[in-house]
């Protein structure tokens, strides 16, 4: 009994606690595998190497956004009387991919305004944007900057008010909710933190590409539960402005909202941008030989806009003898595989 109580109160199950009282929508496959990846380990002569594999998170090819949407949408669902739901993001966007399967899966009417970031984007029905159609999103072609998507969402919801309907509008330049988003890496943190003591394997770091959600959530995760080793993200897309601040923002409003004190500060905050290359979307050399190695190795395949780039970072650490032989690193595979389809002519194969 005293044994039970003791476990009651562990900070492991006050995370729990906390995140259980989220309202949520079942629409993945977890926990995810904590795989290791021995022959890129070997082939880069470093340490060990893990693969926390949320890109098999289920859902359309998975990705980050599935754990994300079972908390947003079990909000929007339970919690409000939105009756559809307009987002836009890049042509090739995992959000809106993973967006159109969830709103498949829960009926939910889904209207997506993408805008091109490659000349060629929208021109073939292919990558994420053919998932979102195969998905029955409907779905807009934007030709233009962030301000004019932004007004078309805002044509798009004044149009649905009209017709009687009632849009949620997700994300998209706004800062609604996201710490919903970073609770879903609160909640992959704490299964990370299960799987590593369940098998006795103590990490050295967690590298993972992240611009704002799962960093935050995972900072929020990891500093609750005491973790010893640094957490590192490689931003690929640059929202401009103090990147940091916006991490310990997001991470602070999640620690509020779950009712946890974590204390997530600045100096807790690694990222980098030194992946990102010309720009967001912009496939780098580093990024797509990353993408070959771990093709190469283990089979497991990463993406030009997010996951080469991230993983890039990890490979050039290993290879400036940043990590021993001896250490344990950890990579958070946040999916995208799809953009890969469009995405063959940089592949250079
Ligand atoms: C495959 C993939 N990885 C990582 C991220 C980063 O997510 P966030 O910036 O919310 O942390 C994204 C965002 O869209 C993504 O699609």
């Amino acid at each position: 009994m005293r044994i039970t109580m003791k476990h009651a109160t562990s900070p492991l199950n006050q995370l729990w606690t906390a995140l259980n009282r989220l309202p949520r929508v079942a629409l993945g496959q977890f926990p995810t595998p904590l795989d290791e990846a021995p022959r890129l380990g070997k082939t880069l002569g470093g340490p060990r190497i893990f693969i926390k594999r949320d890109d098999l998170s289920g859902l359309a090819f998975g990705g980050n956004k599935t754990r994300m949407f079972e908390y947003v949408l079990g909000y929007v669902i339970q919690k409000t009387k939105h009756d559809c739901i307009i987002a836009g993001a890049g042509v090739q966007s995992n959000y809106c991919r993973q967006l159109s399967a969830a709103c498949a899966k829960l009926n939910i009417p889904l209207h997506l305004m993408l805008r091109k970031v490659r000349p060629q984007d929208g021109r073939k029905l292919e990558g994420s944007y053919l998932i979102d159609v195969l998905c029955g999103a409907k779905v807009e072609i934007i030709d233009g900057d962030w301000t004019i998507q932004r007004k078309r969402i805002v044509a798009c919801a004044k149009k649905l008010r009209t017709e009687g309907r009632n849009p949620y509008i997700a994300r998209a330049g706004s800062n609604q909710h996201l710490w919903l988003y970073a609770a879903a890496y609160v909640h992959c943190f704490a299964e990370l933190w299960e799987q590593l003591a369940e098998r006795g394997i103590q990490a050295d770091a967690l590298y993972m590409t992240s611009s704002d959600t799962t960093q935050a959530g995972a900072l929020v995760g990891a500093k609750f539960l005491k973790a010893k080793f640094p957490i590192y993200g490689i931003d690929t897309v640059i929202f401009g402005g103090d990147s940091v601040k916006v991490f310990v923002q997001i991470a602070r409003d999640t620690e509020k909202h779950l009712g946890l004190k974590a204390g997530v500060g600045r100096s807790d905050v690694h990222t980098t941008d030194a992946f990102l290359g010309a720009g967001y979307g912009q496939p780098t050399p580093e990024g797509l030989e990353a993408i070959k190695l771990l093709a190469r190795t283990e089979g497991i395949l990463c993406d030009p806009v997010y996951t080469g780039k991230g993983l890039a970072c990890l490979v050039a650490d290993i290879r400036k003898g940043k990590w021993r032989k001896d250490q344990t690193v950890i990579f958070l595979h946040t999916g995208g595989a799809p953009a890969l389809f469009a995405y063959a002519d940089s592949l250079g194969l």
